[in-house]
């Protein structure tokens, strides 16, 4: 039997912060207010000169050289975002015009579900045998749509991509389980109106053509908290392990009582949750591999760890999986190296 292991990672925000206190004196809040609501310090936001595919980049190059391979061993780049840098090409072709190679490229539209989907998407091609080695990046530049006038929208994103590199195996490592869903009914909780080919609806409500993020809060947070515990729980159980088996939670960084609530779900304590949104917030499709970089970085996960991934996001969307980690069985031409992993783009 085949398996995907994860034998590279990488991470790069933006160098730009965007703190609580900047927003204090852009719109009608507090540091008090963000901290004790979502738990959020501050945020990286892009400069002119970066960009969706600039980071993607940046962090594919590190989880390239974390698993000592090049972009000509890459069979196939799949890009989660919801913020391609264009509609025409996918951010995965631009993402292979930085880098090179002549790999399979394309994108995953999921919103912030949308790294751990496209990890059980690249785990398939090679679980199927089509493909030996797949790049899978995580990466959104919300920043550019939010409204910086809309105190309930503006306080919560930041921008940044997370990758990591999937090769064969045949030890079970890597995703043992998937759980996917959506409730395309629940859609306008969170989107961004008028940025796609209805021309009418984009015209009569941007004239200008700039659409800004919308969500309701109070909605997205009683979805979030509710399907975060459910399709963790979920994935649990379809990777045949009990919930004292799970070694790390690497939640969707969007709101500390949301992951909070999950990891009560999943009787972990706070230690065994890797959080990282009071310096990052939300970083939609990047905060999965973000976290799972920075984890895997700072040397808290061993080989044979079990994992669970789980995110939610527009849509609405969700996806959970859990992840053995480690690399045993990986067939290899040049040993690994320690790549520091980080921001600074
Ligand atoms: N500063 C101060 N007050 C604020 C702010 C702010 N930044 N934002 C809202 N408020 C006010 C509201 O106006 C409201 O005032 P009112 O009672 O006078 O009407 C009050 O605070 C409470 O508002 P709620 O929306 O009920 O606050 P809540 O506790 O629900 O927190 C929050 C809001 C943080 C947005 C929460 O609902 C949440 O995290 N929801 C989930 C959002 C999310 O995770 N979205 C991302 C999904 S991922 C993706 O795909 C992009």
């Amino acid at each position: 039997m085949r398996y995907a292991a994860i034998t590279g990672w990488g991470m790069a925000v933006p160098e730009r912060v965007l703190t609580n206190a900047d927003l204090e004196r852009m719109v009608d809040t507090s540091d008090e207010w963000i901290v004790s609501r979502t738990g959020i310090r501050e945020r990286r936001v892009v400069g002119p000169n970066d960009s969706t595919t600039s980071l993607s980049a940046a962090a594919a190059r590190q989880a390239m050289a974390q698993a000592g391979l090049d972009i000509d061993d890459i069979d196939l780049i799949v890009v989660a975002t919801c913020t391609p840098d264009q509609f025409l090409v996918s951010e995965a072709c631009l993402v292979q015009a930085e880098l090179g190679g002549r790999a399979g490229a394309f994108d995953i539209g999921a919103a912030c579900a949308g790294f751990v989907s496209a990890l059980a998407v690249g785990s398939q091609f090679i679980q199927t045998g089509a493909h030996d080695r797949v790049l899978v990046i995580g990466a959104d530049t919300l920043s550019r749509f939010v409204d910086y006038t809309d105190r309930s929208t503006c306080i919560l994103f930041g921008d940044g991509a997370g990758a990591v590199v999937l090769e064969a195996t045949e030890q079970p490592r890597g995703l043992l389980s998937t759980v996917l869903g959506a409730d395309g009914a629940g859609y306008k909780h969170l989107y961004i109106p008028g940025w796609g080919a209805f021309v009418p609806e984009t015209a009569e409500l941007f004239p200008e053509y700039r659409p800004h993020l919308q969500m309701n809060g109070r909605e997205v947070f009683r979805f979030a908290v509710n399907v975060m515990g459910d399709s963790a729980a979920e994935a649990v159980a379809k990777a045949g392990l009990s919930f004292a088996d799970i070694d790390m939670l690497i939640p969707h960084q969007a709101n500390q009582r949301i992951i909070d609530a999950a990891a009560r779900r999943l009787g972990l304590p706070r230690e065994r949750v890797w959080v990282n949104l009071d310096r990052y917030g939300n970083t939609s499709a990047a905060s999965v591999p973000i976290a799972l970089a920075e984890a895997a970085a700072a040397g808290a996960l061993q080989e044979e760890d079990n994992l669970v991934l789980v995110a939610f996001g527009g849509g609405l969307a969700w996806a959970a999986g859990v992840v053995r980690w480690g690399v045993a069985g990986v067939a290899r031409r040049v040993p690994a190296v320690e790549v520091a992993v980080g921001a600074g783009v």
